[in-house]
């Protein structure tokens, strides 16, 4: 039986043209990281599964890691996100780093999900973090960022970005509603699911948990003001709660168009302990958050050493494509070559390559003809290879030292030596 050509269910081949989208992307994640003064890092494909089974959180280990056992009999996991490694770097190093440490990477990521639209089982993930610094600057300087990443497309007004606090949920669902931490566990992934629900569903997941008897109904109204009260009102309620520190960054940021406060935002990922926020595309088209991050506080000391905090997001490259692609921000595919030669024989090949050569030490892209022909197959070569001119070897021209320089956008050419030739690129 013949071998499928298909690429695993889920994961994607770039041929080349989406090849060369992606790496102009991944070349505007680079520049941003440039201008905000940030270093890139980058770690194994492969780490120990427990690396992942310590804080990534239930649902990413029990149903979406790819983990095997190794020749050795050591448990390990293909990286599912890149905050663990990061983590484990910073911690590897912590005497000789010096805080705060302004990291990007773009890694390759792999989780076992139901393919759909924004989410496969492979995808690049820009990742940005902070690790130190003040808590205020840093979550500001983070969200900032995600936010240039987008003005930088040109689209900084397409998108909004949902922040909340992770510390705050706990206050009110401990404080206020009075819940354990299972409870609470509980309903924060409710909230979280919340417009992936019916209302019905979400009711009755909520009742389940704050049945008690005669306690339900206040609780329950309680939760409601949770979901429905605005930031202000919010904070002069209860103004010696963590939402005093998410009013605080949110008032430093400005852009009230851009940043808001939502308290459904609770993010997937167990280890986030101060601000969560996940950026979303503004016309509802994509459902799918296109970037989602957040502070931990506690997850350099899982490797024993002092505790550093750090706040970062991860971008994926799935949900921002179709983002862009959808408002026609991605960027086109790019010329390939400044020349290409080509030859009317093999014989040409010789002097041919020698004058590519010339040209390539300049800095020159060439591409050589790997396929001689007459003028029209050559005219047709030349056009397809997508470069900017053509040189073209003809039989009588060479006799006299000459070739043919041709225009492709243009189509108007010259017979010129290769001095002359020379004089007018170089
Ligand atoms: P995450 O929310 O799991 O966070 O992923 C961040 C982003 O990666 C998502 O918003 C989405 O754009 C993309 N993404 C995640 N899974 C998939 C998938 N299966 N297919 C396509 N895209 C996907 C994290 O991974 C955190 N480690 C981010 C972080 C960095 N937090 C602090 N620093």
């Amino acid at each position: 039986m013949a071998l499928s050509s298909q690429a695993y269910k889920g994961t994607r081949d770039f041929y080349p043209e989406e090849m060369s989208v992606r790496r102009q992307v991944f070349e505007k994640f680079r520049e941003i990281a440039r201008k905000f003064g940030f270093s890139e890092y980058d770690g194994p494909l492969l780490e120990s599964y427990d690396l992942y089974a310590a804080k990534s959180g239930e649902e990413l280990v029990s149903q979406q890691l790819y983990s095997f056992e190794d020749r050795g009999n050591r448990k390990v996991a293909i990286r599912p996100e890149m905050t663990p490694t990061l983590a484990r770097m910073v911690a590897a190093k912590l005497g000789e780093l010096q805080p705060p440490l302004k990291w990007f990477s773009i890694p390759n990521l792999y989780r076992y999900e139901r393919p759909q639209k924004g989410r496969l089982r492979e995808h690049w993930q820009l990742n940005v973090d902070i690790l130190g610094g003040d808590a205020e600057l840093a979550d500001s300087e983070i969200l900032e960022f995600a936010a240039g990443v987008f003005d930088s497309f040109g689209c900084g007004d397409k998108i909004r970005i949902r922040v909340n606090h992770r510390a705050w949920v706990n206050y009110y669902m401990k404080d206020v509603l009075g819940l354990d931490a299972e409870k609470s566990l509980k309903l924060s992934k409710i909230l979280d699911a919340k417009e992936k629900t019916t209302e019905e569903v979400f009711t009755s997941g909520v009742l389940e948990i704050l049945e008690e008897g005669d306690m339900a109904k206040p609780k329950a109204s309680l939760l409601k003001e949770y979901i429905d009260t605005p930031l202000v009102e919010m904070h002069k309620k209860y103004p010696n709660s963590p939402i005093a520190e998410l009013s605080k960054v949110l008032e430093t940021l400005g852009r009230p168009e851009l940043f808001e406060y939502d308290p459904i935002i609770m993010r997937g990922l167990d280890y986030y302990t101060g601000i969560v926020f996940e950026g979303f595309d503004r016309s509802g088209s994509n459902r799918r958050a296109i970037f989602g991050g957040g502070r931990y506080d506690n997850l350099i000391a899982l490797f024993g050493k002092q505790e550093l905090s750090g706040i970062g997001f991860g971008m994926g490259d799935v949900v921002l494509m179709d983002f862009l692609s959808e408002n026609q921000l991605l960027p086109k595919n790019q010329p390939k070559c400044d020349f290409f030669v080509s030859l009317p024989s093999n014989d040409f090949w010789k002097d041919a390559s020698a004058f590519a050569k010339v040209l390539r030490d300049r800095n020159f892209s060439v591409q050589m003809s790997l396929k001689s022909g007459n003028f029209k197959q050559q005219l047709k070569a030349a056009d397809r290879s997508g470069a900017s001119f053509s040189l073209l070897f003809g039989e009588d021209e060479w006799k006299e030292s000459k070739v043919i320089l041709r225009n492709m956008k243009t189509s108007s050419q010259e017979v010129l030596s290769l001095e002359e030739i020379s004089k007018k690129v170089f």
